[in-house]
């Protein structure tokens, strides 16, 4: 089901720019097609979950998210921040690891977060997660996501 909303973009425009060095001069008006769908961060590329999930990350993303997103977030109701249950079938995986790794230029830079600052009046703060973490925490909303 979710791999639907990722169908086509992996191919096409094969950039081979990583942006990087330029995103100091980037405001929100200018982001690229990548930024919009996969967010803006250390994630520049792609990222996939495979058809069948990896128990033993699904296990580490729900610790880490209890110790470090539970206090904001909650799967299916709002709370400090969005309600995260379904998430995983919206947005893409680099996206989600983007705004994890890097909330504060998503919030600045990103129509999404900025909307929900907007509306929930909290500003998301830097867990300091690796990006191991943030891979493992995406594997876990989506396990909850294919439950339903
Ligand atoms: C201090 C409270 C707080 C913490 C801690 C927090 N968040 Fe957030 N989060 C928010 C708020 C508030 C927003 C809405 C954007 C904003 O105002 O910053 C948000 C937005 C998001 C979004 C964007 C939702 C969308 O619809 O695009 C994601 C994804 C997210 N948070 C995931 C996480 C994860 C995963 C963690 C743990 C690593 C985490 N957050 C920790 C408060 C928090």
């Amino acid at each position: 089901m979710a791999g639907v909303l990722f169908a086509g973009c992996g191919g096409g425009s094969d950039s081979k720019n990583t942006s990087k060095d330029s995103s100091g001069q980037k405001e929100s008006s200018e982001l690229t097609d990548f930024q919009m769908e996969h967010g803006i961060g250390p994630v520049t590329e792609h990222v996939e979950l495979d058809d069948t999930l990896n128990e033993k990350l699904i296990t580490k993303g729900e610790k880490i998210f209890e110790l470090k997103c539970s206090a904001c977030h909650k799967l299916n109701s709002r709370y400090v921040g969005p309600p995260l249950g379904g998430i995983t079938n919206t947005r893409t995986p680099a996206y989600l690891m983007n705004m994890m790794l890097n909330p504060s230029e998503m919030i600045q830079k990103h129509p999404i977060p900025k909307a929900l600052l907007g509306e929930y009046a909290t500003v998301m703060t830097d867990q300091n997660l690796s990006r191991e973490d943030a891979r493992a925490i995406v594997e876990y909303l989506a396990s909850e996501d294919r439950k339903e």
